[in-house]
């Protein structure tokens, strides 16, 4: 367990912001106690991190930020529809989607070239193309810093919702994931709903649909190689039903996701389309030409300065529709 002092977090987060951190730390299954200790003797703050593909700092990070590293896979059971493995937190997400897809392990293939670890998946519930990964969680390892052991917390237990889950909330910064049970199946099971995936027939094979959200992936959303981004910056809001009849009147164009009992899921992204953020926009920071959802880094942008134009979006919308968007980036 080697601790590094003072260092940059340029390349630790996809926004690709020049903040530094009192202290960095890498640690893998066998250090787990040894940082236990550390940080009851030093009572410092914490926090984990993944890939950093949700954070957005906007200054130095006083305290101590630990990356988990192991990254194991193991099938643990296996029938002739399912198998249950479990995988190490520190997993690249997607190379287990595509160790999945290479073997036919059906379930996560939609959540294809999401990035980020697989120790943060369940954290935010990542979700896309009509797929939540909660879908697929049997149960989350999670090493908790107070007890100084892994509890298994089971999927009802995690409290998912959309992009949401207990590690957002109870157990925010409690300790760390260190594995996820995910149960996939071996029985073709595509699911085609999302807009683009409808015209792909009947029977794609599972590489075929992991191609596809691949291309649809690259043509919507940029690459945090070439722009610092983070992903979808806002939720999108769900309303209540009355609320959304009201904006429908008003906005006829709107469009719509999903019709929960009372509420509707709306986009974000057409929201902010329809508000003039030009305006606001700097020569280090603008929304994606490819999806307004997604703010992007152009230069060395400060985290502040990112906030700041956030805000501006989320005082425009909410003066144009009335509505408060929400950060789902997590912010520092
Ligand atoms: N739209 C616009 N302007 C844009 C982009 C989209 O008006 O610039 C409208 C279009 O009408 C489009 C609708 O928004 O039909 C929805 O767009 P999209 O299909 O791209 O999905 P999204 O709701 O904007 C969500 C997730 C994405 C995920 C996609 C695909 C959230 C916050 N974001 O975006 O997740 O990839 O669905 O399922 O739920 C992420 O979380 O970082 C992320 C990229």
């Amino acid at each position: 367990m080697k601790i590094s002092e003072k260092i940059s977090l340029k390349s630790k987060n996809t926004f690709k912001i020049d903040v530094r951190t009192s202290k960095f730390v890498e640690i893998t299954k066998s250090d787990l106690l040894n940082f236990c200790d550390l940080i009851n003797e030093n009572r410092e703050k914490i926090l984990v991190i993944g890939e950093g593909s949700n954070i957005l700092f906007t200054q130095d990070f006083d305290g101590i930020i630990v990356k988990y590293l192991s990254d194991e896979i193991e099938i643990l059971t296996e029938n002739q529809n399912e198998i249950v493995a479990e995988v190490g937190g520190g997993k690249i997400w997607d190379d287990f989607v595509s160790w999945c897809a290479e073997r036919n392990y059906w379930g996560i293939e939609n959540l294809s070239l999401i990035p980020g670890s697989v120790g943060a998946s369940p954290v935010q519930n990542i979700g896309a193309y009509g797929v939540e990964v909660s879908n697929s969680i049997e149960k989350v390892n999670y090493f908790n810093f107070e007890k100084r052991e892994i509890i298994e917390i089971s999927n009802k237990e995690c409290n998912f919702s959309y992009r949401n889950s207990i590690f957002k909330n109870d157990l925010k910064q409690k300790g760390i994931i260190v594995s996820v049970q995910f149960k996939l199946s071996k029985v073709a099971k595509p699911i085609l709903e999302y807009g683009e995936l409808k015209n792909m027939g009947k029977n794609p094979s599972i590489i075929e649909i992991r191609d596809k959200i691949i291309q649809i992936r690259k043509s919507k959303l940029p690459d945090p190689k070439e722009f610092g981004n983070a992903g979808s910056f806002f939720k999108n809001p769900i309303i209540s039903k009355k609320q959304f009849e009201l904006l429908k009147s008003q906005f006829p164009q709107i469009p719509s996701f999903i019709f929960n009992g009372q509420n509707v899921k709306i986009s974000a992204a057409w929201l902010i389309s329809n508000v003039e953020t030009k305006q606001f926009e700097t020569e280090n920071v603008a929304l994606s030409e490819k999806h307004s959802l997604v703010i992007i880094n152009k230069n060395n942008a400060k985290g502040k300065e990112i906030l700041t134009f956030a805000k501006q979006i989320q005082k425009l919308v909410d003066d144009k529709f009335k509505i408060k968007l929400e950060t789902e980036v997590n912010i520092l």
